[in-house]
C-alpha cells in the first residue's frame, strides 16, 4: 500500500493508496458518502459508495463527525468536476480519534466568535489558503534576495533604540536596564549593510499602536532590505522588482488558493515593474481634483486618502518625497529642497493601503546629529548608530515591507486578521 499526501495524489492516478486525513465536511445518502478530506497539504473528496465497500466501512463513513481524524484507503482517479482535479474512491476508513462538537460548523459565524477559535479557524478552506500564500510569499522573498546578491542578517528583538519614533514602543526590563520589542530592524541593518553590502532581514516588529482598523497588527512581520551605495532611485527599482517577483510567484505556484478566495487574477496578473510614482505635493494636488477639500500640504494621508491615490493606478504606486516633518529622523533630505525627504511609500492597489515605507538614509554624521537632537533621541543610545557615518560613510537606503498587509492585498482578503496565523489585535492575545 502506497502511503501518500493528499498533495501527492496526482502521482498515484489508478493506484490504492492510504492517506491521514481530518473530515472537513460530509454529505450522504443511504447508498453514498461523500467525505471531504483534509490533511494541510490540500483537499480532496472521498467517494463511499455503499455497494462496493464492506457494510461496516459504510457505516463508518456515514457517522464519521466533522474534525475526526482519519485513516482512508481508495482508488486515486481523476476528476473532472473538482477543483483539485482528483478524488478518491474509498475502500477503508478507519477512524484514529473521533471529534466531538466540533464548534465551527458549515453554517456562518461571527467573527469574533471565529476570533476565539483561532487555533482552529486555521484548518478551514479559506484560512488554508491565506496561510499558503504567505507561505509563498516568505518563500519567494528569500529566493529573490539570494538571487540578487543580498545577505539575510537577523537585527535583535530587544532593543535599546526607538527608529520610528517613541510613542508606540512596547517597554520590558532588561535585566536592570529598560529595553523595548522592536518597531523595525532598520538601525541594525545599516550597520549590517556596511558589513555586507547588499542584506534583508524577516522578523517579528511590535508597534504599541491603539489603532483599530482593518491594516493595524501590534505583531507583525517586516521584510527589511538594506543597500550600501543606493541611492532613492536605485531603492524603487528594487522595491518594483520585488513586489512583481513575489505577485508572481503567488501566480505560478498558489493556482487553488487564490482559486479558493476567489480571487480576480487580472489584477494581479498586471503586477509587473515599473510602477507609477507620484510626488507628495502631486499628490495633494490629486486628492484635491478628487473632492478632498480638506487635506493641506504636510498633513498625513489617512486610509481614504490612499484609496483614492491608489484608485487612479492597476498597479503599486509610490508617493515620494514627503514633508520631513512626517518621517522619521533618519531620512535623507532632498539635495534640491530641505523641506522634503528621499523617501517613498509603496501604496498596494484595491485599497489595501502602504505596503511599504522606505528612504535613503542620512550619511553625513552632522547633519544626523542634529536630526537625533531635533528629535530629542538620546544620543548615547544612537552612538553606535551616529559611528556608522564616522568611518567610510555613504550613501545607503532600504525599506520594509509589511508582510501581512502584502498577504491581504494579495489573497484579497479584507482583513490582516486573516494574514497572520495568531494575530496580535488591540484587545486581542487569545489564543
Ligand atoms: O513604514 P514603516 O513604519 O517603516 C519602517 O519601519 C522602516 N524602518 C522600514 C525600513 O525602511 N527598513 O513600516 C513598514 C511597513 C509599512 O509600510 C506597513 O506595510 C507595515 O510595515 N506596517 C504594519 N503592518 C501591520 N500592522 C502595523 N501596525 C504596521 N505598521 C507598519
Ligand atoms: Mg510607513
Amino acid at each position: 500500500m502506497i502511503k501518500s499526501t493528499i498533495a501527492e495524489l496526482p502521482k498515484h492516478v489508478d493506484k490504492e493508496v492510504k492517506i491521514g486525513a481530518w473530515i472537513a465536511n460530509k454529505r450522504s445518502s443511504g447508498k453514498i458518502a461523500f467525505l471531504q478530506l483534509r490533511d494541510g497539504t490540500g483537499f480532496v473528496q472521498g467517494v463511499v459508495v455503499k455497494s462496493d465497500v464492506p457494510e461496516e466501512v459504510f457505516q463508518a463513513a456515514k457517522s464519521v463527525t466533522q474534525e475526526s481524524s482519519v485513516y482512508v484507503t481508495g482508488k486515486v482517479q481523476t476528476d473532472e468536476r473538482s477543483p483539485f482535479g482528483y478524488e478518491l474512491l474509498v475502500s477503508g476508513v478507519e477512524v484514529i480519534h473521533a471529534s466531538v462538537d466540533y464548534p465551527i460548523t458549515p453554517k456562518e459565524h461571527g467573527t469574533e466568535f471565529l476570533m476565539d477559535n483561532r487555533h482552529l479557524w486555521l484548518r478551514s478552506k479559506r484560512q488554508h489558503a491565506v496561510m499558503k500564500i504567505r507561505n509563498e510569499i516568505i518563500r519567494a522573498t528569500y529566493q529573490f534576495f539570494n538571487e540578487n546578491g543580498f545577505a539575510k542578517v537577523d537585527p535583535p528583538i530587544l532593543t535599546g533604540s526607538a527608529p520610528e519614533g517613541t510613542t508606540e514602543l512596547f517597554a520590558t526590563k532588561y535585566f536592570d536596564e529598560d529595553a523595548y520589542l522592536s518597531q523595525s530592524g532598520q538601525l541594525y541593518m545599516e550597520a549590517a549593510a556596511m558589513a555586507l553590502g547588499k542584506v534583508f532581514s524577516f522578523g517579528p516588529t511590535f508597534r504599541a499602536e491603539k489603532s483599530k482598523t482593518r491594516r493595524h497588527l501590534i505583531e507583525f512581520w517586516m521584510i527589511e532590505p538594506e543597500m550600501a551605495f543606493y541611492e532613492f532611485e536605485d531603492n524603487l527599482v528594487v522595491q518594483e522588482e520585488y513586489v512583481s517577483f513575489i505577485v508572481q510567484s503567488v501566480l505560478a505556484n498558489c493556482q487553488l488558493e487564490l482559486k479558493t478566495l476567489g480571487r480576480d487574477l487580472s489584477k494581479l496578473e498586471q503586477i509587473k515593474a515599473p510602477f507609477p510614482r507620484i510626488s507628495y505635493d502631486d499628490a495633494i494636488s490629486l486628492l484635491h481634483e478628487k473632492g478632498f477639500d480638506d487635506i493641506q500640504w504636510g498633513d498625513d494621508f489617512g486610509a481614504p486618502h490612499e484609496t483614492a491615490i491608489a484608485e487612479t493606478y492597476d498597479k503599486p504606486v509610490f508617493i515620494t518625497h514627503y514633508p520631513t516633518s512626517l518621517k522619521p529622523f533618519y531620512m535623507q533630505p532632498d539635495p534640491n529642497r530641505d523641506d522634503v525627504v528621499l523617501c517613498a511609500d509603496l501604496i498596494a492597489p484595491e485599497g489595501y493601503g502602504e505596503i511599504i515605507g522606505g528612504s535613503e538614509r542620512i550619511h553625513d554624521m552632522d547633519l544626523l546629529e542634529q536630526r537625533v537632537q531635533e528629535h530629542q533621541l538620546d544620543a548615547e543610545t544612537y552612538k553606535w548608530y551616529l559611528e556608522l557615518r564616522k568611518y567610510g560613510s555613504v550613501p545607503h537606503s532600504g525599506f520594509g515591507l509589511g508582510l501581512e498587509r502584502t498577504v491581504a492585498w494579495i489573497s484579497g482578503v479584507e482583513h490582516v486578521r486573516e494574514t497572520i496565523p495568531f494575530p496580535r489585535l488591540l484587545n486581542r492575545l487569545y489564543p
